[in-house]
């Protein structure tokens, strides 16, 4: 008789962009003349860039060859792409991150959910909230979240509250906390933290021995220059933080699948007698056994964002999307709305109007305006009455649901 994860049935019914999807099918169904625009789940709607198809059409090519066809690739990325994150991502803003402490992996969706596999259960976790809902889920999942509350709280998560309330700048928790997620540029609000406000973090995670689990995935959407653009810009963070960072919306590889994840070899956890213990040696340990590296071809059309053309190309497509975050921005602003974000984010936090919940106004905008967005409480209890938009879409499509949104009475 195989026992299961018990952990898992205390998880509320579906992952939240599951069930969205399906809510808008359901209303396609029974509405099959609408014209619904997504603005839902944050997935690119532009090509790969030039350079990249033709960084894959070579890799392709050297597959069907003998002398160039590769097998099993290092778990941890090919040199080719490793050396060339560290000189771009690191050297070129003055950081000090080496080759070992670069591991390459289909995706941060995927790295931020299994690096709970290097971590105890009996650790104390803390999320900012709202917050995107793998961290959430996937500490459910092993049993650290405790049980789920009617509040729609988990029993044992520290909630650091981020709303207009506080500017959505999370205060330090005064409870004890061993881990804690960041998420900067945030996903769902779009807001961010200035180097100063992430300084209080690093030096709080110093002081208490916390660990720092810090989601760069939306760090191409920096426009503003005392944003940091990864968590090492602060000085002492390679003793507390892991890094994640994606290429899925830097250049559009969503269906791609290609990230990489930074575990300093200086960042510590300790066994229950006390010991250190480098996370660097598990998280190789973990990778190597359960991971067998991104395919050839998909590390060959990650190196070619770094390429100048490509550099120019990936960064034309980033540009597209923050002038859709402006429209939105602006377009609602004009109405009235309170809206977040989208200045250094492709995420636009939308207040919602007149006391609506965030499922009643995305009943209303699917409903009557058929617009996807995505309900502020699917992200944690501090989102209820937001609903975010993503600026991901076609530049026609957002035009056109600004459009729509201007028909909102407040
Ligand atoms: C989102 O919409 O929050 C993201 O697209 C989800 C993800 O990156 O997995």
């Amino acid at each position: 008789m195989a026992l299961i994860n018990e952990n898992y049935t205390k998880l509320p019914g579906g992952y939240l962009f599951s069930d969205i999807a399906r809510k808008v099918s359901e209303f396609k169904v029974s509405h099959p003349d609408a014209n619904v625009i997504r603005l839902g789940i944050g997935d690119v709607t532009k090509p790969l860039a030039p350079a990249v198809i033709s960084a894959l059409h070579k890799a392709v090519d050297e597959m069907s060859e003998a002398s160039s066809f590769r097998g099993y690739g290092p778990e941890q990325g090919y040199d080719f792409l490793v050396n060339t994150i560290v000189e771009n991502d690191y050297k070129a803003r003055g950081l000090n991150i080496a080759a070992d402490e670069i591991f390459v992996s289909d995706g941060s969706k995927s790295d931020t959910g299994n690096i709970g596999d290097i971590l105890g259960l009996d650790n104390i976790v803390a999320i900012t909230d709202p917050v995107y809902p793998v961290y959430v889920d996937t500490n459910a999942m092993a049993g650290r979240a405790g049980e789920l509350l009617a509040d729609g709280k988990w029993s044992k998560l520290i909630y650091v509250p981020c709303t207009s309330e506080n500017d959505f700048i999370p205060s330090l928790s005064k409870e004890k906390v061993d881990i804690v997620y960041l998420c900067y540029p945030n996903n769902p609000t779009g807001t961010t933290l200035t180097k100063d406000q992430l300084k209080v973090w690093v030096d709080w995670a110093i002081e208490n021995k916390v660990l720092i689990l810090f989601d760069g995935a939306y760090e191409a959407y920096i426009t503003e220059s005392d944003v940091p653009h990864s968590i090492y810009e602060i000085d002492g963070a390679e003793q507390v933080a892991i890094e994640f960072r994606s290429f899925s919306k830097t250049a559009g590889f969503t269906g791609t699948r290609c990230a990489y994840t930074v575990v300093p070899k200086s960042v510590m956890g300790y066994t229950k007698s006390g010991e250190k213990v480098s996370l660097n040696k598990l998280w190789n340990r973990r990778h190597t056994t359960k991971f067998n590296g991104v395919p050839y071809i998909i590390q060959r059309a990650a190196e070619a964002c770094y390429s100048e053309e490509g550099k120019a190309q990936v960064k034309a497509v980033v540009d597209y999307y923050l002038n859709n975050a402006k429209i939105i921005r602006e377009g609602l602003a004009a109405q009235g709305l309170k809206v977040y974000g989208g200045v250094n984010s492709p995420y636009i936090w939308v207040k919602t109007p007149n006391g609506m919940t965030s499922w009643g106004f995305f009943d209303y905008l699917l409903n009557d305006l058929n617009i996807v967005g995505t309900p502020g409480v699917g992200f944690g209890p501090s989102g209820e009455g937001y609903l975010r938009l993503t600026a991901f879409g076609t530049l026609e499509n957002t035009k056109e649901a600004v459009g729509r949104l201007k028909k909102i009475i407040i």
